[in-house]
Order: C-alpha cells, then structure tokens, then sequence
C-alpha cells in the first residue's frame, strides 16, 4: 500500500501517523490560568529535544478552530508542568483527555491530586514519580498545530524509582501510546552496552 498525504484526509493521515510512530511516552501536562485555575491533559506527541539547556516539545493541535485549554494557558502564564505517566495512571490520564469545559480542573475530576511546584504555579502530580518543571521557552506554528518548547527549570523525581541514584525505568513503569485508543507497558527491556570506538583528539 502507498499512501500519499494529499490522497485521504488529514483526520486519517493522522491516524496512519499516530499507528506507526510508537510507542510515544505521554505527557500529563498541569498548567493554570491567569486567575490560577488548574487544567490537565495528556499529549503523546512530546519528545526531548535539548540538553544545554535541557528542553522539550510537546505538539498541541487545534481544537474546533481554536487554541486547546492547555495551550491557552501556557500562552497566558509562560508555565507549565510534565506529569511522568505511569502505568496505573492510565484509566485517569484517558479520562482526563475528554473535551471537559474550561472550568473543570480535571485532576480533581478524576482523583489525582495537586501538590505545589517549587518554581512555577502549576501544580505537580503527587502520584506521578517525575515531574519536571517547565518555563515555555517558544512557541513554533507548525502548521494549524503548535509545538511548544519548555526549558525544564526543576525535575522532581521519587526515591522509589530511583536504582543507584538513577532513574531505573522498570521501576517507573511508565505508559506510552500506541495508535487509536491503544496503549502499552514496557514490555522486554534489551540491556545492549553501545561499542567503545576510539577517536583521535579534534575529529568531531
Ligand atoms: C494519551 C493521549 C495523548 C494525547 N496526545 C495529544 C497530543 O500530543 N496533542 C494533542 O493536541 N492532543 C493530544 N491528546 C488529546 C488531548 O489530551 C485532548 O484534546 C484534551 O482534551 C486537551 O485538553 P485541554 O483542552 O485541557 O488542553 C491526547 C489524548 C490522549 C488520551
């Protein structure tokens, strides 16, 4: 099968994208508003991207033409929150993705609970093991979506998943997206130790 963009609609090209580029790790992103009103969604189209300063992305599509509450907020406050989404947490976070009025703060609807961050007003996730505390760094128009960049000022990350002082990934157990309404643990974890090439000194 050959499949050319152009020739179906974008709602499934969409779909063919969200099937094939798995698993995705899921950000459960905690913001506010002006007024300080709580908001929580998940995005899997979020990846790392940076390290000097450390920064990441997170693709925002429009929602009926318009900008969605977590966007919206990010615009107003320049903050926001990324929630580790771990195994257990998975029928919230799905919950949480509903189109709830802006006037829902969706960790309380659905049983999570806020606890202060140290360096920007979002709250954290208490049952979340990592949370990393963003400033928005800039905003990129890609297309009708936006992609925003987070400079991570601050991670909190629990003991619990932690094996000799790093994070050990059978232990955060987190959730990824698969395509339509699928998701998926870890799985087979493969140690495969990358090979030691000597360089010589100035080669880039
Ligand atoms: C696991 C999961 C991942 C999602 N990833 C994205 C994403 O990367 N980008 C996006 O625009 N919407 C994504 N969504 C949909 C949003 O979560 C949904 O539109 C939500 O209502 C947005 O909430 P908000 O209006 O409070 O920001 C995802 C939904 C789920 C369940």
């Amino acid at each position: 099968m050959i499949v050319d963009p152009g020739a179906i609609s974008a709602v499934r090209f969409a779909h063919l994208m969200n099937s094939v580029i798995v698993p995705r790790p899921i950000a459960f992103v905690t913001t506010v508003n002006a007024g300080g009103r709580v908001n929580a969604a998940p995005f899997s189209w979020f990846c790392g991207l940076a390290t000097g300063p450390p920064l990441l992305g997170i693709s925002i599509s429009p929602r009926d033409g318009g900008p969605k509450d977590t966007l919206r907020n990010v615009r107003e406050t320049r903050e926001f929150v990324v929630n580790v989404v771990t195994e257990a947490m998975a029928a919230q976070i799905v919950k949480a993705s509903g189109d709830w009025p802006d006037d829902v703060d969706e960790l309380a609807l659905v049983g999570l609970t806020a606890v202060p961050s140290g360096l920007v007003r979002p709250p954290r996730v208490a049952e979340s093991p990592v949370n990393l505390e963003c400033r928005l760094d800039r905003e990129i128009a890609l297309g009708e979506s936006c992609f925003v960049v987070g400079e991570i000022l601050r991670a909190h990350v629990r003991d619990e998943v932690l094996t000799e002082g790093r994070v050990d990934v059978t232990k955060l157990k987190p959730l990824a997206r698969l395509g339509g309404e699928r998701y998926t643990g870890l799985g087979q974890v493969l140690g495969l130790p990358r090979p030691k090439v000597e360089r010589p000194p100035g080669s880039g």
